[in-house]
Formats: C-alpha cells, structure tokens, sequence
C-alpha cells in the first residue's frame, strides 16, 4: 500500500508499506527517523511514543494502516525546549534510550497539565521503562520542566 499521512507538519507518501507493519517500522526503517526507540514492540516500554492525531500512543502498536491520513509528530519534530533542557540539567540521561519517549511523554503531560502533583507525574509515566536512572532524576526533570 501507499501511506500517506503529515509527519512532523510535512506531507509524506511511502510506497510498499504492508498494512500490519507497525508504524515504528515505518518511521524508523523507511523514512529514517531513528528517534522514536524500538526496544519491546509490545506496548511495554514507551520508547516508541509519538503523537497520532494528537494523541500519545505506542507507535509499534499501531499498524501502519491506521496511521493513513493521520498526523504523526515523532520526538524528531518536538522543538527542543524546556523539557530537553530538564532532562540534560537534572542528568536524567544516562544511555538515552529511554529519553525520547519519556520527552514525548513529558511534553505531552504538561500540555495538559502545567502543575502536574508527583502522583500524576508517577501516573503519566508509568508506561515508560528506563533500566539506567532508577527514575528519581528523571521524576525531577519533569518537576524541572514543570517548573
Ligand atoms: S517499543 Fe513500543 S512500547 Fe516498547
Ligand atoms: S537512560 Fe538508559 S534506559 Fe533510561
């Protein structure tokens, strides 16, 4: 199939896209945008997290059928802002797999709550795994980012 969808506010066609391919795969393997990870592809770990329609979703739980017509922001299109630099100065990147999933996450968190308590930060990340940092720096940069 042809995919045709908005990614990071451009348009893209990709020809020879099987329906059931995830769109990880896609955005990793044939558009070449390596930043969203590729670590479980089951929805376990948040490595992969883009916005589709404006929504956080698991990009290797989504069949690239179903990002047809939609419009994907990947970590690649997020302007480097203030929960880039929370995550540098709160040192909550060690081996940085984790890292563009959790921004993705972050940034999506505080569009929707600026504030957010260390319970709803707890909450909004929870589908994001880092094997490194043991979460407490990570859990101050979003407080960083916050603030
Ligand atoms: S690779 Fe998608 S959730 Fe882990
Ligand atoms: S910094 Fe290595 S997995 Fe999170």
């Amino acid at each position: 199939m042809r995919l045709t969808c908005t990614i990071n506010g451009e348009g893209r066609e990709v020809d020879g896209v099987w329906e059931g391919e995830s769109l990880l795969y896609v955005l990793r393997e044939r558009l070449a945008l390596p930043g969203s990870k590729n670590a479980c592809e089951q929805g376990e770990c948040g490595s992969c997290s883009v916005y589709l329609d404006g929504q956080l979703v698991c990009s290797c739980l989504v069949a690239a059928g179903q990002a047809e017509g939609c419009e994907i922001v990947t970590v690649e299109g997020l302007e480097f802002g203030p929960v880039h630099e929370a995550f540098l100065t709160a040192g909550a990147v060690q081996c940085g797999f984790c890292t563009p999933g959790l921004v993705v996450a972050t940034h999506d968190l505080l569009a929707r709550n600026p504030s957010p308590s260390d319970a709803e930060i707890r909450e909004a990340l929870a589908g994001n795994l880092c094997r490194c940092t043991g979460y407490e720096k990570i859990l101050d940069a979003v407080r960083l980012a916050a603030s």
